[in-house]
């Protein structure tokens, strides 16, 4: 006799969770599909991909899943949607996915107000050298209060330039507020209500004005190498470059070289090209606050992409248009 347990699993869709994800999203995953979860939590091979995504109808990813044309080609035609834990999707050949009527599904409410405030954590570390703070403190080399001991830059009456004005942009600027800044952005397009910011029709003409930059755009062939020797020309000498978008929009040579030309006065980088085997140069940088790629990394956002994806997927299984779809 088959228990009713059993009998459940039977009738549960088949859902692929390539990462560990929070708690709360693996126990609505357990209750709601026939869950096959990489325990291991490392991410597969593109062969690993295909062979465990045999016989799924969903597909749960994260960023270190590569889905390019040739890993969507080879998926096994049980798989109806793969939603990603993120809202950066450059990882996934949507065109691919959409020839083989395939969904892709994303999370981008879950992510914005955890990514702005990593990203004024950055701006603030950058500023005001928390990183050069923080390791004289453990080398135990502080010999007390000095009055020309790193002195960093107030963000008050600075220009914060925003590249890339979406949901996270937008937080960002909200934030700024706050923090008296005059906030200026570069977007496509301008916004109806871009919260008193003033548009820039061009990146050069944004990066002209800029005292501190936040990189808040998304990677697109358009973006992609968009921070290059000739935009960090631009910025003014002294000036500060923050990324929390994606690594790929900076041409990491050319940014390293602004730093130790002393045009670039600090960075804050949270993202990288080629993560986790970032630029070595990156750490020869006194005057970097570098973080691990750890934009979205609080409870309640993990909670929220996971509530985002599921919820997602359940539409798609469900024959119903998902909230937030990609293709
Ligand atoms: C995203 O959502 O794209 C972040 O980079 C990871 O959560």
């Amino acid at each position: 006799m088959t228990s009713p347990e059993a009998r459940n699993i039977l009738t549960k869709p088949k859902l692929l969770m390539t990462r560990v994800l929070s708690p709360v999203t693996i126990e609505r995953a357990r209750r709601d599909y026939d869950l096959d979860l990489n325990e291991a939590d490392v991410p597969f091979t593109p062969g690993e991909l295909v062979a465990r995504a045999a016989g799924k109808d969903a597909l749960l990813v994260a960023l270190a899943d590569r889905f390019g044309a040739d890993v969507i080609a080879r998926l096994d035609p049980s798989v109806k949607v793969i939603a990603t834990y993120s809202v950066g999707h450059e990882h996934i050949d949507l065109q691919a996915a959409k020839a083989r009527g395939i969904r892709v599904v994303y999370t981008p409410d879950a992510v914005t107000v955890a990514t702005a405030e990593i990203g004024f954590l950055l701006i603030l570390g950058a500023a005001r050298r928390a990183s050069e703070g923080e390791r004289l403190l453990r080398a135990k080399a502080w010999h007390g209060w000095q009055p020309m001991q790193l002195i960093g830059r107030r963000l008050d009456g600075k220009r914060l330039g925003i590249y890339g004005m979406g949901k996270i942009g937008q937080a960002i600027a909200k934030r700024a507020r706050g923090f008296d800044m005059d906030i200026h952005y570069f977007n496509r397009r301008p916004l109806d209500d871009a919260l008193g910011a003033t548009y820039h029709a061009t990146l050069d003409s944004l990066l002209a004005v800029t005292d501190i930059l936040c990189i808040a755009a998304p990677s697109t062939p358009e973006t992609r190498a968009s921070i290059n020797a000739a935009a960090l020309a631009k910025l003014k000498p002294g000036a500060i470059v923050t990324n929390i978008a994606r690594g790929d929009l900076v041409v990491d040579d050319d940014l390293i070289a602004a730093v130790k030309s002393g045009h670039i006065a600090h960075i804050g980088l949270d993202v990288y090209a080629n993560e986790p085997n970032i630029h070595p140069g990156y750490y020869d940088l006194e005057n970097a606050f570098l973080l691990p790629h750890m934009g979205t990394s609080v409870i309640e956002a993990r909670d929220e992409m996971g509530r985002d994806a599921l919820d997602n997927i359940d539409a798609v299984l469900a024959g119903r248009e998902p909230p937030t779809a990609l293709v």
